[in-house]
């Protein structure tokens, strides 16, 4: 058997992402979660800060019966040069699953590729997958899963968040038009592998065009976690990128506003947006948790086999 990770979306196919957000679905509406997880034990690594990630996943596996540890890369050997191997083989003595955020993608993959338990990607420099999972169960609950139907616009940053929308429309069939100021588009990669696969996903370097009869605009930080030293530079070149009332009334009158959060309010996005009437932000931050509940009872459930 081989073992199912969660490491990007494009390993999955759209029938089983969709069946996972529709489970999703059902669980924030009440429906009891299996037991799959009964004295399961998830560990969490986190090389970077977290907010939503680390505690939507403990509160996940708290309603599945099992149990989900912090461990922050300072209190590991990892720290002190100790491989990601040799990690991963450890763990996959002691627990049932692990959860890795850190900079680079190939250590995630190196994880997941080592331990004998299910890898889930909580965020890497490259990509975010539970982000974009956990979005478009928000854009599916308030547009449909009609995805040919969906305009979404993403204007700003083409980082880790970005690249994972990008795969989720790729793989899903919803329209999709980035803008980024030029020299922070999206990976070239991932971008030609998409298209390739999905020709409604789009580049457009002026943000007013890209929002236009738009269903959804998304926006991210200007400065990622591991680009602080670009952090000058970065508000000088984005500064046209804002999502503010302005740029929204170019799209459809009732576009969902859609941010991953932590926000800076004030760049990125005006607070008359995140506070405003169309503003997704919460519901959004919400949905990490279903989401994840359900993408870790269907990897319990699928490595069990
Ligand atoms: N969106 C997101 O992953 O938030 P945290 O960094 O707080 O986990
Ligand atoms: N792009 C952001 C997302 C944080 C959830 C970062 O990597 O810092």
């Amino acid at each position: 058997m081989t073992k199912k990770d969660f490491i990007t979306l494009t390993d999955y196919k759209a029938e089983t992402l969709v069946k996972i957000i529709r489970r999703a679905i059902e669980l924030k509406q009440g429906s009891t979660s299996c037991r799959e997880a009964g004295g399961k034990v998830l560990a969490m690594i986190f090389t970077k800060p977290s907010t939503r990630t680390n505690v939507s996943f403990f509160v996940a596996m708290q309603r599945l019966g099992g149990q989900a540890m912090y461990l922050g890369s300072e209190a590991l050997q990892l720290s002190r040069g100790e491989t990601i191997g040799d990690t991963a083989k450890t763990l996959s003595r002691y627990v049932d699953a692990v959860m890795i955020r850190t900079f680079s993608h190939s250590d995630a993959v190196a994880l997941a590729e080592t331990a004998s338990v299910p890898v889930i990607n909580g965020l890497t420099d490259l990509l975010h997958p539970c982000q974009a999972l956990g979005d478009v169960m928000t854009i599916c609950e308030k547009k449909g899963f009609d995805f040919e139907k969906i305009k979404v616009a993403y204007i700003g940053d083409g980082n880790n968040v970005c690249n994972s929308l990008v795969n989720a429309a790729g793989v899903l069939g919803f329209g999709l038009t980035v803008s980024s100021p030029e020299g922070f588009e999206p990976s070239g990669d991932i971008i030609e592998k998409m298209q390739g696969i999905n020709s409604g996903i789009v580049i457009e370097k002026d943000p007013r065009a890209a929002v236009q009869e738009s269903d959804v605009i998304y926006t991210d930080v200007w400065v990622s976690m591991g680009d602080e030293e670009e952090e000058e530079v970065r508000k000088k070149t984005f500064s046209t990128y804002q999502v503010n009332s302005s740029l929204a009334s170019k799209a459809k009158t009732d576009f969902i506003f859609m941010h991953c959060l932590p926000a800076n309010r004030g760049e990125e996005v005006t607070d008359e947006i995140m506070d405003g009437n169309n503003s997704a932000v919460f519901d959004q931050a919400e949905n990490r948790l279903h989401i994840q509940q359900a993408l870790l009872e269907y990897l319990f459930k699928e490595n069990k086999k």
